[in-house]
């Protein structure tokens, strides 16, 4: 048979962990990032092209005979790159932007929740920034501030003070700093407890959960200081039992995908829910329509069966026919942050330390570049180091043994000491 040819779009840990799990597949022979990293180029072929240019992403499908495309950034798949590719007529994983609004439009989703029952903060939505400050003065804080779309992962606040509260109104309706993800607020009520996120496969009807994860997003030990993309997860969570398990599973994931299947937008891809563990249960913080970054990084390490079979029975329907493994060990990534982040980046630190690995050790490129045959840091998180273990504690003490001057380093490299402790 044909060997199969890969496109992964976009370039951050996440595909290139998925790249690096695909390029052990014994159907796969080729496999090209656009645009990619250094990291990815060691493993394929990096292609010039945005992923923004669908056009020209199509063009190259089509001229290499591509079997699968990989698309899994939040922003191109709220404007239709699913859907662009399948008008073509080429196979690609990923939800179509009607699906994608679960988490494009965060007024949608907890529109879905409530109908469909799914256990979340409770919340108003407000288009008025008055309406939405009066309503703020009525509430106890902590409360939670959410611009409606897209913002970078910047779009939510959680308030301590009233004061707090309606300056993020200020900020997201009338400065509008997060542009038309603003026209919409959230406010919900503060959730308490310690976040878990869930990953599934599905083919829109079927689903296939991962084993649970989490991540650690502030930039600072304690979970002190501002959201960042993420900057380090663990998985399996030991302290999530099967049953807890399976309560998720009815609760949310199913009630979710359901949903949206009767709404006529059925979700091929990967769903990744945000949740929050209450006294009261689960509860659903936000829904992600793709995997996360840095959870994929850790998943593909624990993987343990063929990632081109699973992507290809989403996108065909048949993944009730697929069985999936995930090996009995534990997983983490440790991200290298450049100095500044999240606030502002630094770019062009030469990275040290990135051959001869211990092993079980692997390295992920987020944000790199090549410069005179260094491989530089190009701002904001740069590198997620990742190993496995036993135990998650195992997995930890490899990866952080080889981030120090004499292993991985950069100049003015940020990291946390407490992923997984916290
Ligand atoms: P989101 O982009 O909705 O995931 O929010 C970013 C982060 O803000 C989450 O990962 C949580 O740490 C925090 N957060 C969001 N909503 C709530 C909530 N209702 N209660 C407590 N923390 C929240
Ligand atoms: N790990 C956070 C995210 O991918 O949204």
């Amino acid at each position: 048979m044909r060997k199969k040819s890969i496109l992964i779009i976009s370039s951050g840990g996440r595909e290139h962990a998925i790249g690096w799990r695909l390029a052990q597949s014994s159907q796969v022979d080729t496999i090209y990032f656009a645009p990619g990293n250094p990291g990815t180029a060691t493993i394929g072929e990096n292609v010039n092209i945005p992923a923004t240019d669908f056009e020209a992403l199509i063009d190259f499908a089509k001229k290499k005979k591509i079997d699968l495309t990989v698309a899994a950034p939040d922003d191109i798949l709220a404007v239709g790159i699913v859907n662009a590719f399948q008008k073509a007529g080429l196979k690609i994983f990923g939800p179509t932007k009607e699906a994608a609004q679960i988490e494009s439009s965060k007024a949608f989703a907890k529109k879905l929740m409530k109908e469909e029952n799914i256990p979340t903060a409770k919340y108003e939505i407000f288009a008025d920034a008055k309406k939405a400050k009066a309503y703020i003065k009525k509430c106890k804080t902590p409360i939670v501030i959410k611009a409606s779309g897209l913002a970078l992962g910047k779009g939510v606040v959680v308030a301590q003070t009233h004061d707090e509260a309606l300056a993020a109104i200020d900020e997201a309706m009338v400065k509008k700093v997060f542009g038309n993800a603003g026209d919409e607020v959230v406010i919900e009520e503060f959730l308490e407890g310690k976040e878990v996120s869930i990953h599934v496969f599905t083919d829109g009807k079927h689903i296939a959960l991962f084993p649970t994860s989490r991540d650690h997003k502030q930039i600072f030990d304690g979970n002190k200081g501002p959201n960042t993309g993420g900057m380090g997860t663990i998985a399996p969570l030991p302290e999530i039992s099967k049953e807890q398990l399976e309560e998720i599973k009815q609760k949310i994931v199913l009630p979710a995908i359901k949903g949206l299947k009767k709404r006529g937008m059925p979700f091929v891809g990967c769903l990744y829910p945000g949740l929050m563990m209450t006294k009261a249960g689960a509860k659903v913080v936000e829904f992600n329509c793709r995997f996360g970054d840095p959870e994929a990084e850790s998943y593909m390490r624990l993987l343990d069966s063929d990632l081109y079979e699973i992507l290809t029975a989403c996108v065909d329907g048949t993944l009730d026919q697929v069985k999936i493994k995930w090996a009995k060990k534990s997983a983490c990534c440790i991200i290298l942050a450049s100095a500044g982040y999240p606030t502002n980046s630094h770019k062009g630190d030469v990275i040290s330390g990135l051959e001869n690995l211990p092993e079980d050790v692997v390295v992920f490129h987020l944000g790199t570049k090549e410069v005179n045959g260094n491989v530089v840091t190009n701002g904001g998180r740069v590198i997620g180091v990742t190993a496995t273990g036993t135990t998650i504690d195992k997995a930890l003490q490899k990866t952080y043994a080889c981030i120090n001057k004499k292993g991985i380093y950069f100049n003015g490299m940020q990291y946390r000491k407490d992923i997984g402790k916290i």
